[in-house]
């Protein structure tokens, strides 16, 4: 099959959050599977483009609407036996950030991605090479299947089938009407209440759940969720409407990037065979970080966007406890809200050697913190299907994470004695809840040794790979392909 990925970030070239290891794991797993997979996405500043990238269009035209006519070049690199093309646009792209700098998002981000979708629909006439499914992420690419629907529908390229892919509910992509104009979509057709329309705006996360022939989420757990009010984020009605053209598939794991035993980031490795490795790495997180050298305090780590989402604020109000009651470290990587990356700054100096935190964003120190760690903490108020987790299993560090999304679709809770699991899991969105669950796994640490062994083998030889859910892809791309043939 033919497949065209278009996404706002790919790994390793731009990434923000798990979408960008997610897009290029799955094309790679789908590529190695024989099919032609390419993944059109921005030439952002932090791309390093070396000599192995080629130039495969020296100037694509792109029609947008109100007679805008703009040229960017695609430059293209391999990524396994997938095929990335990048849109180099300097007046969109080149800048510090991919959507945003400091906690502001770029005024014009309406107008980069609508250019993104448009650009990647004009690539494929210009290479002539048209796709049987294109797969769209989030609500940057979700201008795609309202052009398949509307002004490319009876384009060679309109027969396509259009996937569209929910990483996140809760960014939707709002915008004043005037987007529809400057995309070229004709706003008396789309801009409607059934359509792209809502509440007097545009909004492309509707728009693009409305109209593809397809959707997905990263879990089966959170496909339920967010038909319901709670997470629906307002478009619930709208998923219930389209239930039946929706599944969950669960994200996997990179083994190329993700595996304790060949990662180049560790200054050990190990395996479920021979650990020695991981207390080596515990020591050198232990000192990147500032803690106190000492293997026998538990390290409990974090790695992540320091947003509402991930629910680190109920780990902030517990410090001064968790750090008076019990003996514990905490190692901290992320970056988000000021309010939260301050307070973290602040519990390191107070608790020096106990509290060790680093503000930014370090993918080696990420993948040191889930080898180095002895637990991995995801107190999340809603994980469509959370990538963190599934490392830190990966790494034996077993993750304590909220019931909800992905997280409760991977994480197996710990049976104490029977050593059953791999994780700590805790239902409510409260302080009291982490608080009870950081001590359970620490009296685990202490007092029961085997049963912890147990736990990390556990997660350790749980088989995360993406060959099964790159299978449930290819499967609904086929039925995604027929219904948009009229074969269904
Ligand atoms: P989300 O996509 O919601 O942020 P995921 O768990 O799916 O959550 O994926 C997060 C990804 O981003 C992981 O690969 C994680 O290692 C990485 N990540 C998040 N914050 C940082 C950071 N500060 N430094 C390095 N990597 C980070
Ligand atoms: C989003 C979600 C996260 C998921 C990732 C990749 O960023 O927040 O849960 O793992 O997308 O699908």
């Amino acid at each position: 099959m033919k497949i065209l990925m278009i996404s706002p970030e790919c790994a390793p070239f731009s990434k923000v959050g798990g979408l960008a290891d997610m897009v290029s794991a799955l094309s790679k797993q789908l590529a190695g599977q024989g099919h032609d997979v390419k993944i059109f996405t921005p030439l952002y500043s932090c791309v390093k483009k070396d000599d192995s990238f080629k130039k495969a269009v020296y100037s694509l035209s792109v029609h947008l609407g109100l007679g805008i006519e703009e040229f960017c070049a695609v430059w293209s690199k391999n990524l396994g036996k997938a095929q990335v093309y990048f849109a180099e646009f300097n007046k969109f792209y080149a800048r510090a950030g991919i959507y945003n700098e400091g906690s502001v998002s770029y005024a014009d981000n309406g107008a980069r991605f609508a250019f993104l979708s448009k650009a990647a629909l004009e690539f494929c006439g210009a290479v002539n090479w048209i796709p049987d499914v294109i797969h769209c992420h989030d609500w940057t690419t979700g201008f795609v299947p309202v052009y398949l629907n509307t002004i490319y529908r009876y384009a060679p390229i309109g027969g396509a089938a259009t996937v569209f892919t929910i990483h996140n509910m809760q960014h939707q992509g709002i915008f004043p009407r005037e987007i529809l104009d400057y995309a070229g979509l004709p706003s008396g057709e789309v801009f409607n209440s059934r359509n792209c329309e809502a509440l007097g705006n545009v909004n492309l996360m509707k728009g693009a759940i409305y109209n593809s022939t397809k959707i997905s989420t990263v879990s089966p757990t959170y496909a339920k969720e967010i038909q319901t009010k709670e997470y629906g984020c307002g478009l619930d009605g709208l998923l219930r409407f389209k239930a039946a053209d929706m599944v969950g598939i669960i994200n996997g794991i990179d083994y190329d990037e993700w595996n304790p035993s060949t990662d180049k980031f560790l200054p050990a490795n190990y395996s479920v065979k021979d650990m020695k490795g991981k207390e080596i790495c515990k020591k050198a997180l232990q000192s990147r970080l500032g803690l106190n050298l000492d293997k026998n305090v538990p390290v409990f780590g974090v790695v992540s966007r320091l947003y509402d989402q991930k629910g680190l604020d109920l780990l902030a109000h517990i410090i001064d406890p968790l750090m008076s009651n019990m003996k514990i470290q905490l190692a901290i990587v992320g970056s988000g809200e000021q309010w939260l990356e301050n307070s973290f700054k602040r519990f390191a100096n107070v608790y020096s050697g106990r509290v060790g935190v680093h503000i930014g964003y370090d993918n080696a120190l990420s993948h040191l913190l889930e080898a180095g760690a002895d637990f991995f903490l995801m107190p999340s108020r809603f994980e469509p299907c959370g990538l963190n987790q599934l490392y830190s299993m990966a790494y034996g560090t077993p993750p304590i994470v909220r019931h909800t999304g992905g997280l409760a679709d991977t994480v197996e809770q710990y049976v104490e004695d029977g050593a059953k699991g791999d994780g700590f899991v805790f239902y409510d969105a409260t302080t009291s809840a982490l608080y009870n669950t950081i001590g359970w796994a620490c009296s685990t640490f202490y007092d029961r040794k085997k049963d912890l062994e147990n736990l990390r083998i556990n997660g350790m030889k749980k088989d995360f790979s993406w060959k099964n859910s790159a299978g449930d892809y290819a499967k609904l791309y086929i039925w995604a392909k027929n219904q948009r043939s009229g074969l269904m």
